[in-house]
């Protein structure tokens, strides 16, 4: 039976019952709207709606209900109540009789699943901060085997200057960081609790919101009964931060699936993450790397969605708003299926270091260097730019690398340059070159290293 018949003489067409149903979606809601509706049953008793021996009696039922879900909340999906508030409600009169209809007085189903949401959103946000710190941990791990692994470091994907795979390691703990501040930020500005807003106007019994937020697990109760069941700021924000961190994760996606492939091959990919091919037997693909980058598609689809949705409703709640959920669900599944999927990628693969190494050393990335010796030798930095662009195209045009030129030749483009040319040109003077705050210098990847070990520690 619906919560609303009473003013209706004929039933719902079946079509549209389908079609404004949301429990096929909200029954996840279920443990929340369990625990909120114990805490709305306690503040009853404060203002006398309830005894204390009928509070009792409700929340050992909704108990009782809360386990029965835990064991197989898919059982749920058979009913069909028209959302997870009906379907609580109605399963605690079967189970208590007429006392179950005392629970809903002076609570609207707009506080209430404004409230269900936001303890799904604590309860999701803290596992999916858990994942951002594992990954974290496993990129630091990595970045330590890996410290003094060269790598060759692109622009416009063509090589430009060596870096090491530790420094490309630190460089997305770096986007993680942000993504786990976003997302702590988000969480901390979500932790407000609308229960007691009633439908829009506010609650007409007296109850101690405060004390009632406090029993939730909030920090305080929402200020304002209108914006407290119109509010889904919260839903954008996650969303806004899921789909900055799938950036992120699709961008370390894209860099492993080049490095993993046939042309870099500077690494190999495990089979436990690879799979196959139906006709070409020598093919490893990296579908999941593929599957990470494709799915942050759906991520933006579902933060496009929200906000489209939500631009100019009026106040309060519109049942457009229903709409929040689905894209939110899925979108924070997703993004929490890819941060685990990305650690496991990162468990299990082989960095062939000779390779990385030769192809840092080829592309002429040393170019930088050999105007960097100009300029120690008085040149000014836009002409040693240029003269080091003729250097290249000469060696291109012998076949060799920069340092393979004899010091006759180099004279000849510069006469300043002197026998200690050369161990500028290595490839460790290279790095050890960059010993700036964030540079790849191996004193400062230590750095680097011990602050974030330090950082992640302490969380
Ligand atoms: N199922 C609705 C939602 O998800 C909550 C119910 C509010 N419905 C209403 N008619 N006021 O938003």
């Amino acid at each position: 039976m619906a919560l609303w018949g009473g003013r209706f003489s004929q039933a719902a067409d079946s079509r549209f019952k389908q079609f404004n149903d949301s429990l096929r979606f909200d029954y996840r809601l279920a443990h929340q709207d369990i625990i909120g509706s114990i805490a709305w049953s306690k503040a009853l008793v404060t203002v006398g709606v309830l005894t204390e021996t009928e509070q009792g009696q409700l929340q050992q039922a909704l108990e009782e209900l809360a386990e029965q879900v835990n064991e197989n909340p898919q059982q749920i999906l058979g009913s069909d109540a028209e959302d997870i508030h009906s379907w609580v409600e109605s399963q605690l009169i079967q189970r208590v009789g007429d006392l179950g209809k005392k629970l809903h007085t002076g609570r609207s189903r707009n506080d209430q699943v404004a409230t269900d949401l936001k303890l799904w959103c604590k309860k999701e946000g803290a596992t999916l901060l858990g994942q951002l710190d594992m990954l974290q941990q496993k990129l630091v791990r990595l970045a330590r085997e890996h410290q003094h692994t060269v790598l060759p470091g692109y622009t416009h994907l063509q090589r430009a200057q060596p870096v090491t795979f530790a420094h490309w390691c630190l460089a997305y703990v770096e986007m993680f960081e942000r993504d786990y501040s976003r997302l702590a930020d988000a969480l901390k500005r979500l932790d407000t609790c609308p229960l007691g807003s009633g439908a829009l106007a506010g609650t007409a019994y007296g109850i101690d919101r405060q004390k009632l937020a406090l029993q939730l697990g909030f920090e305080q109760a929402t200020r304002n009964s209108l914006d407290s069941v119109s509010d889904r700021d919260h839903v954008v924000e996650l969303l806004a931060t899921a789909s900055m961190s799938m950036v992120h994760i699709s961008r370390m996606s894209e860099d492993l699936i080049f490095y993993n492939s046939g042309e870099s091959a500077f690494l190999e990919l495990s089979d436990q993450v690879t799979s196959g091919s139906s006709l070409m037997p020598q093919k490893k693909n990296p579908d999941a790397l593929e599957l990470m980058r494709g799915k942050t598609g759906r991520v933006f689809g579902a933060l496009n969605g929200i906000l489209t949705t939500l631009k100019a409703l009026p106040l309060a709640y519109n049942k457009d708003m229903q709409e929040d959920k689905e894209g939110l669900f899925d979108a924070l599944d997703t993004w929490g299926h890819c941060l685990a999927m990305a650690e496991l990628v990162l468990n299990d693969m082989k960095v062939n270091e000779e390779k990385t190494e030769e192809a840092a050393k080829g592309g002429y990335s040393n170019a930088t260097e050999l105007a960097d010796y100009l300029v120690s030798k008085g040149i000014p930095f836009r002409e040693a730019h240029h003269i080091v662009g003729i250097a290249v195209v000469q060696a291109i045009e012998k076949g060799v690398p920069l340092e393979a030129m004899s010091l006759a030749e180099f004279k000849a483009l510069a006469p300043e340059i002197e026998e200690d040319v050369y161990p500028n040109l290595l490839l460790s003077s290279m790095l050890e070159k960059r010993s700036a705050l964030g540079g790849v210098a191996p004193q400062q990847i230590e750095f680097a290293l011990n602050e974030i070990e330090k950082r992640l520690d302490s969380r």
